[in-house]
């Protein structure tokens, strides 16, 4: 959202800093589209330490990039177009309707019609925005809004200068999903629900390409898929981190009888439940706000939607096909990375496709 500078470049760099691993993607840019030239995850916490959110700060997150940086021999310095996004609780996107108003109007304009839609404090709030359409019956302007916070920002700033990077190109963690999604899915009529599952927090996005763009965050991720495994079979972090890895939302055969879990696992809901409440929520509200239920798809992405069983789950329950979004439709990928695609990227993809 925010730009220091535009330059001709001949690579990109998208870089998404989750709480629970940093991801990084390296693209060629083609005459027409893209080619992965590589892309590293890696976690930030040492292997074996358990993932608790409320223990992450901001701190861990640069020597995780440095190390990245050195396992693809990118150079900091030399890094031209670099993209990467802050997100949850302090940013926000709206998609709003406004009488014309010309350019020299519109900034101030929008600050104050900002307030009044979005949640961060004026004096604190750093604004960008973008004009997706004029209706020209009514003259009315279609405008995205993005928000966040300088504190936000400069924490963020703060860690890609300590990995030797210059920030240049700050987005949204949801407008992000929403482009890896616009620019590398079969888009056709209708809406489209994507839901980037991460460790903590979930972005829903609910978009068409001629339907409004609704975002809000689900505070649900990997990390509680983990709890719900420890408190049903009784194990310890590593063990149900384990057993999260190989058998996601299946069923351990060898483990204790199905039965005896749901009995011991009546008093709480289930994650992946209190995750369909949400969307389905959301659905019934973009419903009366956009009056468009044209619902096509759900597509997941991030590190989370790699649990097994939690597409067939979600498709179950919120009755809309569902699928496991792979972002390298138009991304070339050369030969050794043909086996290696992965939602998990799906994010830092979408960032390092953005081209101002
Ligand atoms: N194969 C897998 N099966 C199940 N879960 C997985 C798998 N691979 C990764 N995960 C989970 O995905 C999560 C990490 O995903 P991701 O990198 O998208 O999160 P993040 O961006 O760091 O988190 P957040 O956005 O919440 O800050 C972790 O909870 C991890 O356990
Ligand atoms: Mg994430």
């Amino acid at each position: 959202m925010k730009k220091t500078k535009t330059q001709r470049f001949k690579e990109t760099l998208g870089i998404d800093i989750g709480t629970h691993s940093v991801k990084v993607v390296h693209l060629k840019k083609l005459h027409d589209g893209f080619k992965l030239l590589n892309y590293e995850i890696r976690p930030t916490m040492p292997q074996g330490v358990e993932y608790i959110p409320s223990d992450l700060r901001a701190e861990r997150y640069a020597p995780v990039l440095i190390e990245i940086l050195k396992t693809l021999h990118i150079s900091p310095k030399t890094v031209k177009h670099l993209v990467s996004s802050v997100g949850g609780d302090n940013t926000s996107i709206k998609q709003i309707k406004t009488i014309f108003l010309p350019d020299d109007e519109l900034e101030s304009a929008l600050f104050f019609e900002a307030k009044k839609h979005i949640p961060i404090s004026g004096s604190d709030m750093v604004l960008d925005y973008q004009v997706l359409s004029v209706e020209e019956k009514t003259n009315n302007m279609n405008i995205l809004l993005a928000a966040t916070t300088k504190e936000l920002l400069n924490e963020h700033t703060n860690v890609l200068v300590s990995a030797g990077l210059t920030p240049n190109l700050v987005d949204i963690d949801s407008l992000a999903v929403t482009n890896s999604f616009a620019l590398n899915a079969f888009v056709e009529d209708g809406v489209y629900v994507i839901l980037n599952i991460g460790a903590h927090r979930t972005n829903m996005v609910i978009w068409g390409p001629d339907s409004k763009l609704f975002a809000r965050d689900i505070p649900y991720g990997g990390y509680h898929f983990t709890r719900d495994i420890m408190r049903r079979r009784n194990l310890e972090w590593d063990a149900a981190e384990n057993h999260k890895f190989q058998w996601g939302l299946e069923d351990d055969p060898g483990a204790a009888s199905k039965q005896t879990i749901s009995m011991l696992d009546i008093s709480e809901k289930n994650t992946e439940d209190l995750i369909v409440e949400e969307v389905r929520r959301a659905l019934r509200f973009y419903v009366k706000e956009a009056g468009n239920s044209d619902y096509r798809k759900v597509c997941l992405m991030g590190g989370s939607a790699k649990l097994k069983g939690l597409c067939e789950y979600i498709q179950d329950k919120v009755n809309i096909p569902t699928e496991v979004f792979m972002p390298f439709i138009n991304v070339e990928m050369p030969e050794k990375f043909q086996d290696k695609k992965d939602p998990q990227l799906a994010l830092a993809i979408g960032l390092a496709m953005r081209m101002e």
